[in-house]
């Protein structure tokens, strides 16, 4: 508790959503207010909205590599990825789509609920840290594969994909390759020929930017019908009303966090030194880290306490943490609020007992080491009282 009384509340959910930066509510302020207009409009009005949003368009192709006319605004990543697999489904009319057990909810159950349309959803399996093989890729395309679907940053664990390398694999068998980028962009460079990508998707509230926007990029040429119909609005391909401020607001936070890229990195690579230190110096060897830790991103990190006695329930340390002013996760954020364990952890070979005790720590650009230092702090008393309170 501060002096004012005001309970101390540190976050380490970036990963689930960001705070909108301030500099990205400023440039979005005037497109609610005076520059309201449709930007389908014919008159003045809808023009200044119109004028932005083609703004916002090139800035993002931009930042990566594509053309404008490439870019379709969505509403999150969830649509975009959506819009890539059943779109390219739709096209080409073939019958086998193919994924991993560690995509994103908005990827796997978009591929199983076109099992009732016909589609077969062939799954490649990760590695022991969680990283999917170009091989096993290459291995698993048929000539009736529609569409690669291969996320780059994984939203619980961290790990990296290497995207180069299968998007050759896809490119030798003419295959387009989509790539759930939402958790990579802005941290990671992204840029669609050198990653080889077909399809991408971005959610703006995942990069300081605001809730309810997405980008869709679609490489010119490449098979794809719209899954859901509408106006006239993105040159066909994405029908409904333009949400201006949230695409003004999308491609400023982009390009921040691209601008600042260096800067949180070297700034995140800091905190997980001083986490980890730490947990070893209060846990020693009662804890361990969830995935690879070398290919994956420095601000996200999965850790598990399997050798407490017992074994610790992850939903009830996060509910703990909450309680001691520390907001984390465990599993995927779009999940929480059920108990069905992580299938990231389970894609990747953890025991029940050990996915069950995990939790997910992910690290923002203003978190400090100081912040740490209070997670460890309230961890250790948090993790030793529920210890005791569990039966051997
Ligand atoms: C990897 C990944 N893909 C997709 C989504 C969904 O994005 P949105 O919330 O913009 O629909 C999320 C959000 O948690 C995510 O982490």
């Amino acid at each position: 508790m501060s002096k004012t009384g005001v309970m101390k509340t540190v976050y380490f959910d970036h990963a689930a959503t960001t705070p909108l930066d301030e500099r990205v509510l400023k440039a979005m302020k005037p497109y609610f207010t005076e520059h309201y207009g449709n930007a389908n409009s014919a008159h003045q009005r809808g023009n200044k909205a119109k004028v932005a949003v083609e703004e916002a368009r090139e800035t993002i192709a931009e930042l990566i590599g594509a053309e404008p006319a490439e870019i379709i605004f969505t509403s999150g990543g969830t649509e975009s990825d959506n819009a890539a697999i059943k779109g390219a489904v739709n096209a080409t009319g073939k019958t086998e789509i193919i994924t991993s057990p560690l995509e994103h909810h908005a990827v796997l159950h978009t591929a199983e609920a076109l099992k009732r349309k016909g589609v077969r959803p062939v799954y490649v399996e990760p590695d022991a840290d969680g990283i999917i093989q170009p091989e096993k890729v290459a291995e698993a395309i048929t000539d009736d594969t529609a569409l690669v679907s291969l996320m780059h940053v994984n939203n619980e664990i961290g790990t990296i994909n290497p995207l180069k390398e299968i998007s050759e694999v896809c490119e030798a068998r003419q295959v387009p390759f989509h790539s759930d980028t939402v958790q990579s962009i802005g941290k990671l460079p992204v840029d669609v020929n050198d990653l080889g990508l077909d399809f991408l998707s971005i959610s703006g509230h995942k990069i300081y930017g605001p809730k309810g926007i997405g980008v869709l990029y679609m490489r010119h040429a490449t098979p794809w019908l719209p899954w859901m119909h509408g106006g006239s609005q993105e040159r066909r391909r994405r029908g409904g009303t333009l949400n201006v401020p949230g695409i003004v607001g999308l491609a400023k936070a982009f390009e921040l966090c691209v601008e600042e890229m260096q800067q949180h990195r070297a700034h995140f690579k800091q905190l997980r030194q001083h986490l980890v230190t730490a947990l070893d110096d209060t846990f020693g060897g009662r804890y361990q880290v969830n995935g690879a830790t070398e290919a994956a991103v420095p601000h996200i990190v999965n850790l598990a306490f399997p050798n407490t006695q017992g074994g610790l329930d992850g939903e009830m340390l996060l509910l703990n943490l909450d309680v001691e002013g520390i907001c984390v996760s465990n599993g995927s954020a779009c999940t929480s609020g059920t108990v069905e364990p992580s299938h990231v952890l389970d894609g990747i070979g953890l025991k029940p007992e050990v996915a069950n005790s995990s939790i997910r720590i992910s690290m923002g650009k203003d978190n400090t080491t100081e912040d740490i230092d209070f997670l460890v702090e309230k961890l250790e008393v948090v993790v030793n009282r529920m210890a005791k309170a569990t039966p051997a």
